[in-house]
C-alpha cells in the first residue's frame, strides 16, 4: 500500500510506502525537501501538510509550538501518510539555500580504486545528516584546522554515507595518511556542503558531463541524481584520463549506459600505454566533446578536473556557442586535488 504525496506549490508527486516517513519519500525520489537531524530534533523538515497522517512512536511533540501544531504544521521526517497528503514545503532550489555545518563522520569502508585512487566511505552520526547536492563538495578538517577539499561522489538520496574518491599526492599533508595508515572506524571533521556545482535538474537541455581523472567523482554524483529522478534528457558523459588503468571506475560507467537509454559514456585517452588495443576515442577530453558538440547552445555542460581541462574546455565551448550560463565549471582547486 501507499499514498499519494503532492507537494505545493511546485506540483511534484510522489508515492510514499507504508512505514516511511514523509522526508524519506521525498529524499528516495530525488526531492529536495530542506532537512537536518532526520530524527525529529532539529525541526528544518517542518511543513504544513493536509490529510491524514499519524506520528512514528519516537516523535518528540515539543520541537513544534502550539501555534505550529493548530497551524497544520508537521515534522515531516516522524510523519506517516494514512490517506493522500499535501505538503506545502519550498524545495531547495540553490546551493545557498542549504546550511553549511561542520561535523564528525566516522570513515566506514575504505576501498583502492587503483594504484593512486582511493574511495572512502564516511558515515555521518544518526542525529545529524548532511543535506548537499549533486556535485558539491566538502572540506576535511586537519588537527591544525588547514583543509582539504573532496567532491562528493554519492547522490542525495542516498545519503547513509558520503563516498570520496582521493587520489595519492606524494608529500601532501593529509592523501598518504589515506594511502599509508587510515583505518576503518577513524573519525575525521568535516566541512559541508560546499560549492555551487550542482546539477540543475530542471533544465530541458542536453547535459555534458565531462570529467577528468578523479574529476569523475562529482560526475559520477550528478550522474546517479539524474538516474534517481528519471531525467529524459540526453547525458552524454567524456571521461579523460591519461591511460585505461586512470579511468578507475569505467565498468560502471559502461552500465549507466548500457542501461539506460538517454544515457552515452565516452572514455577519451590521452595517452594509452597500449594503442592497438584502445579502440576508443583518443586526445583531449575537451576537443572530443567539442568535435561531436560543434554547435552547444542548447547544452548544459558540467567540467570537472585539473584546471588545464577545465580552462581549455571552457575556452573552446565558448567558441562552440555555449551560453555561459549553461557552462559549469569545478577545477582541481576544489574538485578533489586535495594532497
Ligand atoms: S526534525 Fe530534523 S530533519 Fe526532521
Amino acid at each position: 500500500m501507499s499514498n499519494k504525496v503532492t507537494l505545493q506549490p511546485s506540483g511534484n508527486e510522489f508515492q510514499l510506502k507504508d512505514g516511511d516517513n514523509i522526508l524519506d519519500g521525498a529524499l528516495e525520489h530525488g526531492v529536495s525537501f530542506p532537512y537536518g537531524c532526520q530524527n525529529g530534533f532539529c525541526g528544518n523538515c517542518k511543513a504544513k501538510v493536509s490529510g491524514d497522517f499519524s506520528y512514528q512512536d519516537d516523535y518528540k511533540p515539543d520541537v513544534l509550538t502550539a501555534d505550529e501544531v493548530a497551524d497544520g504544521v508537521v515534522i515531516c521526517c516522524k510523519a506517516e501518510a494514512n490517506s493522500d497528503l499535501v505538503v506545502e514545503v519550498h524545495e531547495v532550489a540553490g546551493a545557498d539555500e542549504i546550511e553549511v555545518r561542520t561535523m564528525p563522520v566516522k570513515v566506514s569502508r575504505i576501498e583502492k580504486l587503483a594504484d593512486d585512487v582511493m574511495r572512502i566511505f564516511l558515515k555521518q552520526p544518526e542525529e545529524d545528516t548532511l543535506q548537499f547536492l549533486a556535485g558539491q563538495y566538502i572540506e576535511i578538517i586537519m588537527e591544525d584546522e588547514s583543509r582539504r577539499a573532496f567532491s562528493i561522489a554519492n547522490a542525495p538520496h542516498n545519503d547513509s554515507e558520503i563516498e570520496l574518491h582521493i587520489r595519492m599526492v606524494e608529500g601532501g599533508k593529509f592523501t598518504p595518511h589515506v594511502f599509508k595508515d587510515m583505518q576503518e572506524k577513524e573519525i575525521l571533521r568535516i566541512e559541508g556542503p560546499l560549492g555551487t556545482f550542482f546539477l540543475r535538474e530542471d533544465s530541458d537541455n542536453d547535459i555534458v558531463l565531462v570529467a577528468g581523472g578523479t574529476g569523475f567523482a562529482p560526475i559520477k554524483g550528478m550522474v546517479e541524481h539524474a538516474i534517481e529522478l528519471g531525467l529524459e534528457n540526453k547525458i552524454f558523459i567524456y571521461w579523460g584520463a591519461r591511460d585505461l588503468q586512470d579511468l578507475y571506475l569505467n565498468s560502471l560507467a559502461e552500465e549507466w549506459a548500457e542501461q539506460h537509454e538517454n544515457i552515452r559514456y565516452i572514455p577519451v585517452l590521452s595517452d594509452a600505454s597500449d594503442e592497438a588495443a584502445w579502440d576508443g576515442r583518443t586526445g583531449y577530453v575537451h576537443e572530443a566533446v567539442s568535435a561531436d558538440h560543434p554547435d552547444m547552445f542548447n547544452i548544459d555542460v558540467y567540467m570537472a578536473g585539473p584546471p588545464v581541462m577545465v580552462d581549455s574546455g571552457k575556452r573552446e565551448f565558448l567558441l562552440c556557442n555555449i551560453s555561459p550560463d549553461n557552462l559549469h565549471s569545478d577545477s582541481f582547486e576544489i574538485a578533489g586535488k586535495s594532497e
